[in-house]
C-alpha cells in the first residue's frame, strides 16, 4: 500500500485542501487535524498514514478515505491551487 501527497494548499469553497494518492486513486482532504486543526499536508507519510505534524497523531488512510471532500473540477469557478 502507498501514499503520496499529490496537491497541497488549494482553496475550494473556503476550505483548505489536500490531494493525496493512495494506492493509485487520489483523494481530497480537509487540510485540517481533526485533533487540533494542525495541517495535515505538512505532516510526513508514514506505512500507516500522515503523521500531523503537531502532536504526532497518525491520519490514517481510512480517514483519509471516510473524511474524503468530493468536487467537481469542470462545473466549479471556485477552485484555486
Ligand atoms: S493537531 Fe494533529 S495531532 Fe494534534
Amino acid at each position: 500500500m502507498s501514499i503520496f501527497f499529490v496537491a497541497r494548499d488549494i482553496y475550494f469553497q473556503g476550505k483548505r485542501l489536500l490531494l493525496v494518492e493512495i494506492d493509485g486513486v487520489h483523494y481530497s482532504i480537509e487540510d485540517k487535524c481533526p485533533h487540533r486543526g494542525g495541517l495535515i499536508s505538512r505532516g510526513k507519510i508514514c506505512e500507516k498514514g500522515i503523521i500531523c505534524p503537531l502532536h504526532h497523531k497518525i491520519y490514517t488512510k481510512n480517514m483519509i478515505k471516510k473524511n474524503c471532500v468530493e468536487f467537481d473540477l469542470k462545473s466549479n469557478s471556485d477552485f484555486l491551487i
